[in-house]
């Protein structure tokens, strides 16, 4: 879905769509006359059958918000705010400035492939009288024994997930929607990550965490065949939570990385962890980065290439009876804590069609001790219905709201 600029390199994951149509489109629509050109000019679709956000690739700059209605807001005011926001994010993606009311921030940026993807969470329905219609897929998360949650910074009525790949377009947007919320929902958190910007590397690769590590690899690609059946609720579902055809599960997690530990392990220890080498991805049962894993490969000592705790064979489909999911991340630094470690990690979003499908068993599994669990903390989790796309002139949600 992206559509490229003349910057060429864009995010790591593949799904690189080139195509200069649209990118020019959305310049010629801005209030400068000026041309665009790199990154600015890349746009991506707000409204399509899925949200966007979800099967692109992660931007270089995303902001993660939490809004709780306030008191007194219900059902109507809810759809008068998604009906606000949607109109927002469709201008801003399109590389428009809303008229009236704007702060400037990004007026010389083009879209910059700039998502805002929006989800509600749990206790949406209760607020908003609309019970009957909670899916049961959001169902609280099981505690998971190496959980250190921060209620404060987890959860929230409504989920707002915005990507960019320049900072000031993704401020713009917060701000905008921020505003927006007027009297109707308070910010309950807000969360900032960062990736690889584009063109950073000689040619687009798989982007690193802050450990290191190439990470992102054996994502589910929209061309696998069952893409869509592990990624998104079927078109054609029926009954109370019909209104999440064409939607996604967002399971948004909080992770610091105990770098201060992590960074005294030898490259080899790390590699052991993870199950792949640091230097290019490659797996160490053999190949390169994009080599099918061989878990059942034996070193000529007898021992596993890929130790039975590695991360990544802990975490497969293999060994969790296919249970998938899209990791589409964003990487953080929020300074430093008070004991001198870095406040670092990754905020780690994973999309699927039912969470029980997809992050629940993996994780129950990574928590009962995978090489990795030891060196992370999660600090914070969320849970989110993200309902399918909107039409033009329809708003995210509005099969829910209406
Ligand atoms: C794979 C890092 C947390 C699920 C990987 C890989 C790395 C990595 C480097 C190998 C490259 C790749 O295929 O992407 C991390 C880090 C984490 C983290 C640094 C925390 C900060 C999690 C969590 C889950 C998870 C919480 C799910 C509950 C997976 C899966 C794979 C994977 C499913 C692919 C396994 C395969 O089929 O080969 N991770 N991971 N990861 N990770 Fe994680």
């Amino acid at each position: 879905r992206r559509l490229l600029g003349t910057a060429g390199a864009v995010g790591a994951g593949g799904l690189l769509v080139g195509g200069l149509a649209g990118a020019a489109g959305a310049a010629a629509a801005r209030d400068d006359k000026a041309p665009l050109s790199g990154v600015g000019t890349a746009a991506l679709p707000f409204h399509g059958t899925h949200q966007a956000g979800i099967a692109d690739p992660a931007q270089a700059h995303g902001h993660l918000l939490a809004f709780d209605l306030a008191p007194g807001a219900d059902r109507k005011a809810a759809a008068a705010l998604l009906r606000r926001w949607s109109a927002t994010a469709a201008e801003l993606t399109a590389g428009r400035t809303p008229k009236g009311d704007d702060t400037g921030i990004a007026l010389d940026a083009g879209p910059s492939s700039l998502t805002v993807t929006f989800g509600f969470g749990r206790t949406f329905f209760d607020r908003t009288g609309l019970t009957a219609k909670r899916p049961f897929a959001l169902e609280p998360l099981p505690s998971f024994t190496q959980d250190a949650l921060d209620a404060k910074r987890s959860d929230g009525d409504l989920w707002v997930q915005i990507g960019a790949d320049d900072a000031f377009v993704a401020f713009h947007a917060l701000r905008l929607l921020q505003r927006q919320a007027g009297d109707s929902a308070r910010l309950r958190w807000q969360m900032n990550g960062f990736n690889r910007a584009p063109g950073a590397t000689e040619r687009p690769l798989t982007g690193r965490n802050l450990m290191g590590q190439i990470d992102g690899t054996n994502n589910p690609k929209p061309s696998d065949a069952n893409f869509d059946e592990r990624i998104f609720v079927p078109k054609d579902r029926e009954g109370a939570d019909a209104w999440m055809a064409g939607g996604s599960y967002a399971v948004v997690r909080r992770i610091r990385m105990l770098l201060d530990t992590w960074d005294h392990l030898s490259p080899e220890r790390q590699e052991k962890v993870i199950g792949r080498r640091k230097s290019d991805g490659a797996p160490l049962s053999g190949g390169t980065e994009t080599t099918p894993v061989d878990l059942d490969k034996v070193n000529p000592d007898g021992s596993l290439a890929i130790a039975g705790d590695a991360h990544i064979r802990v975490a497969a489909p293999e060994s969790n009876r296919g249970a998938a999911m899209l990791r589409r991340a964003y990487s953080y630094h929020d300074g430093f804590r008070d004991d001198g470690a870095p406040d670092a990690g990754l905020l780690f979003i994973a999309w699927q069609a039912d969470p029980m499908r997809g992050f629940v068993p993996v994780q129950r599994k990574l928590d009962r001790g995978d090489g990795l669990s030891r060196f992370l903390k999660h600090e914070a989790s969320g849970l989110f219905a993200v309902p399918g796309g909107c039409a033009e002139g329809e708003y995210v949600g509005q099969r829910l709201l209406e």
